[in-house]
C-alpha cells in the first residue's frame, strides 16, 4: 500500500467529522495529498445503498440483511475509492468503517462469525493502520445530535441514531472493548474535552502512528493553535 489508511470511529455526535476536516487541514500543511471519504457512502454504488440504510428502508431485511448491505457498500467503495487512492499514494480518512459493523450490527444480535465473513469479503484486505475512536459519554453525544437535528435540514435522527439510550450505551462499551483487543492500530481519544484538546490528542495519535512520514514535534503544535 503506497498512501495510509486511517479510520474514524466512534458513536453518534462524537465529533468525528469536525476531527477529520482538521487533521485533513494539518496534514495538507504538511504536503501530504488527503482525500476523506465515509461509510456507509464514498462511491456512487455506497451512496445509494447509504440512501435505503439510513432511511429504515432495508429494515425489514433484518439486521443480517442489513450488514450483507453495508458490507456491499464497503466493497464498493474499496474497489472504487479507497484501494485508488492508497495506490496514488494519498492518505485516506474515513468516517466509520468495517468496526462500525462489529459495533451496530454486532450490538443488533448478528453472528459475529458471520459478520467476520462478511468482512474478509468487503475489505479485501484493505484494512485501517490506524484507528481513532472517538470516544464521548453517551448522554454527550446524543445531547449533541439532538443540537444538530434542529440546526439543520437532516430531518430528525436517523435509522441508527433514535434507538433507546441503552443500545448507545453497549455500542460504546462494544467499542472500547475492541479497541483493547487490537490495541495494535486503535487509539482511544478523550472526545468530551473542547475541540482543540481533542484536535490535538488525534494529531498527537497520528504523530506516533507515522513517525517518518511526519515532521516534528514542533510542525504539531503550531498546527493545532492554527486551529483555534
Ligand atoms: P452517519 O449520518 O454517517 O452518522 P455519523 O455521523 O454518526 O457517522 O450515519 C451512519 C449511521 O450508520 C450511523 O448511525 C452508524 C450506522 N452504521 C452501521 O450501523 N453500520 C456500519 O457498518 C456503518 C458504516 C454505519
Amino acid at each position: 500500500m503506497a498512501g495510509h489508511f486511517i479510520t474514524f470511529e466512534g458513536g453518534e455526535g462524537a465529533g468525528k467529522s469536525t476531527q477529520i476536516a482538521r487533521l485533513k487541514a494539518f496534514l495538507e500543511s504538511q504536503g501530504q495529498t488527503v482525500i476523506v471519504t465515509r461509510e456507509p457512502g464514498g462511491s456512487p454504488g455506497a451512496e445509494k445503498i447509504r440512501a435505503m440504510l439510513l432511511s429504515g428502508g432495508a429494515k425489514d431485511l433484518g439486521p443480517s440483511g442489513e450488514a450483507m448491505l453495508f458490507a456491499a457498500a464497503r466493497a464498493d467503495h474499496v474497489d472504487k475509492t479507497i484501494k485508488p487512492a492508497l495506490d496514488r499514494g494519498d492518505w485516506v480518512l474515513c468516517d466509520r468503517y468495517a468496526d462500525s459493523t462489529r459495533v451496530y450490527q454486532g450490538e443488533a444480535g448478528v453472528d459475529p462469525d458471520y459478520l467476520d465473513l462478511l468482512e474478509t469479503a468487503a475489505v479485501a484486505g484493505i484494512r485501517p493502520e490506524l484507528t481513532l475512536l472517538i470516544d464521548v459519554p453517551v448522554e454527550i453525544g446524543l445531547g449533541r445530535v439532538a443540537v444538530r437535528s434542529k440546526t439543520d435540514d437532516s430531518g430528525g435522527p436517523d435509522r441508527f441514531e433514535g434507538e433507546a439510550l441503552a443500545v448507545h450505551e453497549r455500542r460504546r462499551q462494544l467499542f472500547l472493548s475492541l479497541a483493547r483487543k487490537e490495541a495494535y492500530r486503535f487509539s482511544v481519544i478523550d472526545g468530551a474535552g473542547t475541540l482543540d484538546q481533542v484536535t490535538e490528542d488525534i494529531l498527537k495519535a497520528v504523530q506516533r502512528a507515522f513517525p517518518e512520514e511526519l515532521g516534528s514535534q514542533s510542525n504539531l503544535a503550531e498546527a493545532s493553535e492554527g486551529n483555534s
